[in-house]
């Protein structure tokens, strides 16, 4: 009698404690910079846990203070915004060239996929090259909801 008091005891002890960590998980879900370390040229695990929107993913390349995507990259499917760069290819067709997971290591750190040269930022990362003003520093210049919504965007582009 006494022990099997026990045994259900702890068993309703240990459900409570899994409901509690998993509850903790789920507000958690966001993968840190820190954490999103790129293995062979990819990063599979979307850095919300879910996927991004490809409407707003689109205003944040277009917008000159956040992606600022246009500076570097033309794109025909942004052809009514002024001045495409051309420091870097046209984005057209890009999702017919890499994967998901590819593209997601370019913008979380380009480096590591375009090689140290490059002069692309790195959208996710606390070090990212060319943004050394004191704003910026130990702030990524993205943040994981809007990396994502970038990747959606990106995979319309065929
Ligand atoms: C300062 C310039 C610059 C900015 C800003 C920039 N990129 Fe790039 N990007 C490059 C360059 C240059 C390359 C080509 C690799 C190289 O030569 O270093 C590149 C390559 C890429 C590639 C691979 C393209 C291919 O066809 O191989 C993707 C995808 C990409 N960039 C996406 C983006 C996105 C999305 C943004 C905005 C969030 C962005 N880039 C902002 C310079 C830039």
């Amino acid at each position: 009698m006494k022990k099997s008091f026990v045994i259900a005891f702890a068993a309703a002890g240990a459900v409570l404690l899994g409901a509690t960590y998993s509850q903790a998980g789920s507000h958690s879900n966001t993968v840190s910079p820190e954490m999103a370390m790129i293995k062979d040229g990819t990063f599979e695990k979307s850095l919300t846990g879910g996927a991004g929107d490809a409407e707003k993913g689109k205003k944040t390349f277009a917008n000159r203070k956040l992606g600022n995507c246009l500076a570097c990259h033309a794109n025909k499917d942004l052809a009514s915004q002024p001045f495409h760069g051309e420091v870097g290819p046209s984005l057209d067709g890009v999702a017919g060239r890499y994967e998901e997971k590819q593209l997601r290591a370019i913008m979380i750190n380009s480096k590591s996929v375009l090689g140290e040269a490059t002069i692309m930022p790195s959208f996710y990362r606390l070090e990212n090259g060319i943004r050394t003003m004191k704003k910026f520093k130990g702030k990524t210049i993205l943040n994981a909801e809007q990396v994502e919504d970038v990747i959606a965007y990106l995979k319309t582009l065929k």
